[in-house]
């Protein structure tokens, strides 16, 4: 499976915050937990390498805690700010305006040496389709009672610019990937989260990696969901995939297995975290690849 995928829209999003990045103080990047490394625009790094960036890692309620935690060493050990957040329960939503703070403490503070007036700290929050940033802005705003300011003077027209409590404001970008995956697994991955219209996929090989990276990693949840044998665990993902479409009793007439079903239900299964807390990398494996 080859997938490209940088919709108009997406280059539009680009342009987009090419031109405000001078008028914000920091960068918030929101991540799904479940591959905080692949759903990481690297595009941005190159963007936002002279502006300080807080990590937001979201549905950290699906993600394996153990993993997260890795992650979260990975990060802080490359300088970068990092919180954990759950956006859908509210979770670690209320640490991200003092990190904000702490992220833009010297900015504020060379400005009142100079003998500046005290401003608005702006923001910008970015992130690649479905990691959550809408249900997070909603929390955030439900929290500072915000109100959506739309435009504002020496910004383009159609941004979003949000009033935070603290006396932040909040620009926000739509969902954006980049043209080109590294490789073939990371575009399995981003599938996974459903990050891409599914539409454009071969799901059949985004299920079958979900199924191989629980064999992997995770072969006690895989049998407690889908009530395999020690035999079974062992097979090809493609296989197992049969069996378990199988089981859950998706057959057509003639008795032959539902595929298309099944694909559909561990896809679904995977997204909502019905088949437990599960992460699809890890630091070691991403340091392995790049090494
Ligand atoms: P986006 O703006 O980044 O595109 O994402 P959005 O907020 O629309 O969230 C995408 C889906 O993820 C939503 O599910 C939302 O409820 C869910 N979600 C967001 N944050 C969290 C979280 O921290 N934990 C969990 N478990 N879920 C979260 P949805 O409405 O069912 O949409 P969909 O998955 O059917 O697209």
């Amino acid at each position: 499976m080859d997938i490209q995928w940088f919709p108009g829209h997406m280059a539009k999003t680009r342009k987009m915050m090419e031109e405000n990045i001078r008028l914000v103080d920091a960068v918030l990047e929101v991540v799904d937990a479940r591959i905080p490394y692949s759903s990481k625009n690297p595009y941005l790094d190159a963007l936002w390498s002279k502006k300080p960036r807080l990590m937001l890692l979201n549905k950290v309620d699906l993600a394996d805690p153990a993993a997260t935690n890795q992650w979260m060493q990975y990060y802080r050990s490359r300088g970068f700010s990092c919180v954990l957040i759950d956006s859908l329960h509210g979770k670690g939503v209320a640490e991200i305006l003092p990190a904000v703070k702490e992220l833009c403490r010297d900015v504020l503070e060379n400005e009142k040496a100079k003998g500046r007036l005290e401003r608005p700290l702006r923001v910008m929050i970015c992130g690649i389709p479905n990691v959550g940033k809408s249900t997070l802005i909603n929390r955030l705003c439900k929290r500072s009672e915000a109100a959506k300011t739309g435009n504002m003077p020496g910004v383009t027209k159609a941004k979003q610019w949000i009033k935070l409590h603290g006396n932040i404001e909040m620009l926000d970008t739509p969902g954006m990937l980049w043209p080109k995956f590294e490789n073939q697994t990371m575009g399995f991955k981003i599938a996974s989260i459903g990050s891409i219209n599914d539409d454009a996929l071969e799901l059949y090989d985004v299920a079958c990696f979900i199924l191989e990276q629980m064999q992997l990693h995770y072969p006690k949840l895989l049998t407690e969901r889908y009530k395999l044998t020690a035999e079974e665990l062992q097979i090809k993902p493609q296989e197992l995939l049969l069996i378990i479409g199988r089981h859950r009793g998706f057959l057509q007439s003639g008795g032959r297995v539902d595929w298309e079903r099944a694909v559909k239900m561990i896809l679904e299964e995977f997204r909502n975290g019905k088949m437990g807390r599960l992460s699809l990398e890890r630091p070691v494996e991403i340091e392995v690849q790049n090494a």
